[in-house]
């Protein structure tokens, strides 16, 4: 192994919003936060050196995005994903939450109805709600250990030819990798009833054995047309916090429609250090997640098996990919609204609670268990303790 994924490091005084919101905003000195999506894991050494050597410059004035930063997220697409991209369908953008936002203003009008597939990463709900559109959803299948689509609900919700589903793909946070025969299914639907699906594909990399990553847009010419790819190396390499993103849209009225919108909202420029990340990360990072898939798989192997073996009434819904997972806390007899803060307050552990991402997944907690082995095992530790209290008490 070249990379230490063991190592603790500090992220005091760093001001990341994963540990200080639940250690001084929420006020529990010590919890272990196993939240909002990063992870504690520094970025691969070749961003760190790239972003490092650019900020010893010392002149941070306005950057250009260089070819080359579209050239290394092409070859990146073409070797990982089979995708064949051009440089004239893609465009940076601040991240993929702008751009979502960005996509509802671009292709909907006030007041029109956009779909998701919940329970789901919850600002897709903002990018449509805070745009005065309507959210419309098609909620996933659960059968108690896995989630997939509900292919025969989507159809009655796409109530006029021209409407947009937002996807997630790999999906957060049910971590489903969606399978060829789904994404395929998807497509015909999409092509049948002329939807438009802004694809977010931001946990494209990953994705655990067994399992693939589908691109809905190289599914077929006529889905191309009428997708919208949302991709980043941010949940990757663990670079979020430079906030550089960029969308891919073959069809040029979209392409435009998009640019367009970006405009309006004032994003021009980008981030110097961002897009200095993003070009080193795609060019150089591949060897750093070769070593990551394994550990975040071994995470999943180790909280299965502690679940399991150790905290009656938690389930785990076994991730096919992303470094987030929903446990199934029903059993525990705890009222959803006061589950996570039980967790926190009790055990420590800082989750994200089910409801956010839909009523769906009231009961449950969202972790995010790309961390070391050793902050995995104490804060299932804490949470033993916790429930174990709960029933003796
Ligand atoms: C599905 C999904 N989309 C987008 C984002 C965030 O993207 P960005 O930081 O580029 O806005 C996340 C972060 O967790 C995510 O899970």
């Amino acid at each position: 192994m070249r990379y230490d994924f063991d190592r603790i490091v500090d992220r005091t005084g760093t001001e990341s919003l994963k540990w200080v919101y639940p250690r001084k905003v929420l006020g529990v000195e010590d919890a272990i936060p196993m939240w909002v999506a990063d992870m504690d894991f520094e970025a691969p050494p070749a961003v760190v050196e790239a972003v490092t050597r650019r900020a010893a410059h010392g002149v941070f004035g306005y950057p250009l995005v260089p070819p080359s930063f579209f050239e290394a997220a092409i070859a990146w697409l073409r070797r990982r994903h089979g995708w064949a991209v051009e440089k004239k369908w893609m465009a940076m953008t601040p991240g993929i939450v702008p751009a979502l936002n960005y996509c509802v203003r671009a292709f909907t009008r006030p007041g029109d109805p956009v779909i998701i597939q919940t329970p789901v990463y919850h600002p897709f709900y903002y990018a449509i709600e805070n745009n005065g559109r309507r959210v419309v959803r098609n909620p996933l299948r659960f059968d108690g250990r896995r989630y997939t689509m509900d292919l025969d609900d989507l159809r009655t919700k796409i109530d006029a030819p021209g409407r947009m589903l937002i996807l997630c793909s790999p999906h957060n946070p049910s971590g489903r990798v969606w399978s060829r025969d789904e994404i395929e299914a998807l497509g015909r639907i999409a092509v049948e009833r002329d939807l438009l699906v802004v694809a977010d594909e931001i946990h494209h990399d990953l994705v655990y054995r067994g399992h693939r990553h589908h691109v809905l847009a190289a599914i077929s010419p006529e889905l191309a047309q009428q997708t919208i790819t949302c991709i980043a190396p941010s949940k990757t390499f663990n670079t979020a916090g430079l906030a550089t993103a960029a969308v891919v849209a073959a069809n040029p009225d979209l392409h435009k429609k998009f640019e367009d919108e970006e405009e309006r909202s004032g994003f021009d420029l980008g981030n110097a250090l961002g897009i200095v990340a993003f070009e080193a990360a795609y060019r150089h990072g591949e060897d750093w997640l070769e070593e990551l898939l394994p550990y975040l798989e071994a995470n999943v192997d180790f909280l299965d098996r502690f679940l399991a073996e150790r905290v009656p009434g938690v389930r785990l819904v076994r991730p096919e990919g992303t470094y987030l997972a929903l446990l199934d806390c029903r059993d525990l007899g705890i009222a959803p609204d006061g589950l996570n803060d039980f967790f926190l307050r009790k055990a420590g552990v800082y989750f994200s609670d089910g409801k956010i991402f839909g009523d769906e997944a009231a009961g449950f907690v969202r972790i995010n268990f790309g961390c070391p082995r050793a902050q995995l095992r104490e804060a299932l530790e804490r949470i033993e303790r916790a429930v174990a209290g709960t029933v003796s008490s």
